[in-house]
């Protein structure tokens, strides 16, 4: 029994897998249509979610199984004091496999530690959440065909964005890869990531807190909303949440086969004006989510489909 915390729990050969099943899954839906029959997945979201929580939702019904849902702790027992150790032992009577997102860092941990299914974590307060990286890459895959040889721009709140933290994590493995890191300096890449993935590993990044300067060398530009919820005061927040705002004027810079990418929800940081340019990828992004975490959920439950 497995569970996947961060992406570092996968590795690159089994993120490459994952990849080759999400793309067969998308060429031949129908081979899947049963695969998980008579499993179920429980949703459990302490935290407001659209696209993850529908995502697994819909990737397990297209893979013939049935979900159990809960889509905020308020109406849980939770709200009673119940702890996360013991909902997930409870969870586990019920559903083969469990998807949790958590407002706490290492909630889905003890999630996991606790659970006797695999736990999915769908994002734990800043720390980590590996399905969206898990989305990340085969965009990145099926826009750009690679992932070495990239200079990629994270653009935004990289302190509390865990979706930044976790596509480090993935991408750091890959041969050639630069990272340029776009923020204020409030919201600056925190260190434990800089020293135990950037410098562990060697790889070049540099920071600044222009989104125009580098522009024109990058091949991704991910860009993020800036995280009103984990903000200790709305003052701040009010201050640096239009810190960048991607318009069509700004993207003009960049090169044709450059990709923006964003996992999504967008408040101000993209101009709407940007979704017709064809270098806009994020919805294609959330799009490629529910592949990737369909892959994942057979993997988890080991079940092949030939
Ligand atoms: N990208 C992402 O996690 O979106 P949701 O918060 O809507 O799930």
């Amino acid at each position: 029994m497995r569970s996947v915390i961060d992406i570092l729990d996968l590795s690159t050969d089994e993120l490459e897998d994952l990849i080759n099943v999400a793309l067969d899954i998308i060429d031949h839906p129908d081979k899947y249509a049963d695969a998980c029959r008579r499993k179920k997945l429980a949703t459990l979201f302490f935290e407001p979610s659209t696209r993850t929580r529908m995502s697994f939702e819909a990737a397990m019904y297209e893979l013939g199984g049935n979900v159990i849902s809960m889509t905020d702790g308020a109406t849980s027992s939770a709200s009673k004091g119940e702890s996360v150790a013991d909902t997930a032992k409870i969870v586990s009577c019920y559903a083969d496999i469990i998807a949790m997102r958590h407002p706490k860092e290492g909630a889905a941990l003890v999630a996991a530690q606790n659970a006797s299914v695999p736990v999915i974590n769908a994002g734990d307060g800043g720390h980590c959440h590996p399905t969206q990286t898990l989305a990340d890459l085969l965009t990145i895959r099926r826009e750009l065909g690679r992932f070495s040889d990239l200079t990629v721009g994270l653009c935004g709140d990289l302190k509390f964005g865990r979706t930044v933290h976790s596509l480090i994590g993935a991408m750091s493995r890959y041969p050639g890869v630069k990272f340029v890191l776009i923020s204020p300096d409030e919201l600056r890449l925190p260190d434990y990531v800089k020293n135990d993935i950037l410098d562990r590993c060697g790889i070049p990044y540099t920071e600044t807190a222009s989104l125009d300067d580098p522009m024109p060398e990058l091949d991704v530009l991910y860009m993020t909303r800036v995280q009103r919820e984990r903000f200790f005061n709305e003052e701040d927040y009010v201050r640096l949440k239009d810190s960048y705002v991607l318009t069509p004027e700004k993207l003009a810079r960049a090169r044709q086969d450059m990709r923006v990418l964003h996992p999504l929800p967008r408040v101000n940081e993209i101009s709407v004006a940007v979704d017709r340019d064809p270098r806009a990828a994020y919805f294609r992004q959330a799009a490629n989510g529910k592949y990737m975490r369909m892959a994942l959920i057979l993997m988890l439950l080991g079940i092949e489909v030939r």
